[in-house]
């Protein structure tokens, strides 16, 4: 069964990334091994202290090397990926090898998809990142990615809604990522 690591870019908890993270884990149901990285601990990627890698970076970077699948879901800032986020791909994206910096790192080879909840849907920060992760040497699903749009009506209540079509590609980016497991 896949191992399927989801990363939230948004540090809110309760926030539109975050429900959507969760609706995708509903939907994959039983399907998959799913956990959530918790990365509000990583600090910011200093390069003089890569060796040894601080305690918060080890651990990020082995359930990333545990993980079959690195699913990220994201808001955009200014069309951009949020600072975070990037912070936290940056370590990942770093050699595990202190005597070769074109090492392996943590993310290296894996597969990789991104989602995101915004404004509308992310148009412009799906792309960034997807653009970023295959720099970084990681396979990219971009086939049937999904983008859920936050309705006028969800900022009043911070409920992020679903529609019948957003579940309907929900389910179809699901199976794209799973078929490569099948
Ligand atoms: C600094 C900043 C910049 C933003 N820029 C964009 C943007 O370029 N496009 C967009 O759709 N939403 C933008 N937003 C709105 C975010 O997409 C929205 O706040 C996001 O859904 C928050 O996600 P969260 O609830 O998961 O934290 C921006 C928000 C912030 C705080």
């Amino acid at each position: 069964m896949a191992k399927i690591l989801m990363i939230n870019g948004s540090l809110n908890s309760n926030g539109f990334n975050q429900q959507l993270l969760n609706k995708i884990i509903e939907l994959i149901g039983g399907l998959a091994e799913v956990s959530v990285l918790d990365w509000k601990n990583v600090p910011f990627f200093v390069q003089t202290e890569e060796f040894p890698a601080p305690d918060a970076v080890a651990s990020v970077r082995q359930k990333v090397q545990d993980a079959d699948v690195i699913w990220f879901v994201t808001p955009e800032y200014n069309y951009q990926i949020p600072g975070g986020l990037k912070n936290l791909t940056d370590w990942l994206s770093r050699s595990l090898d202190a005597t070769n910096s074109r090492g392996e790192s943590a993310i290296h080879g894996k597969i990789t998809t991104v989602s995101s909840a915004s404004s509308d849907g992310g148009s412009h920060v799906r792309p960034v990142l997807e653009d970023l992760l295959s720099f970084i040497r990681t396979q990219v699903i971009k086939e049937n990615a999904t983008g859920v749009a936050i309705k006028p009506a969800n900022w009043a209540t911070g409920v992020l809604e679903f529609t019948d079509e957003d579940i309907y590609k929900l389910n179809q980016h699901i199976k794209t990522v799973l078929t490569k497991f099948a």
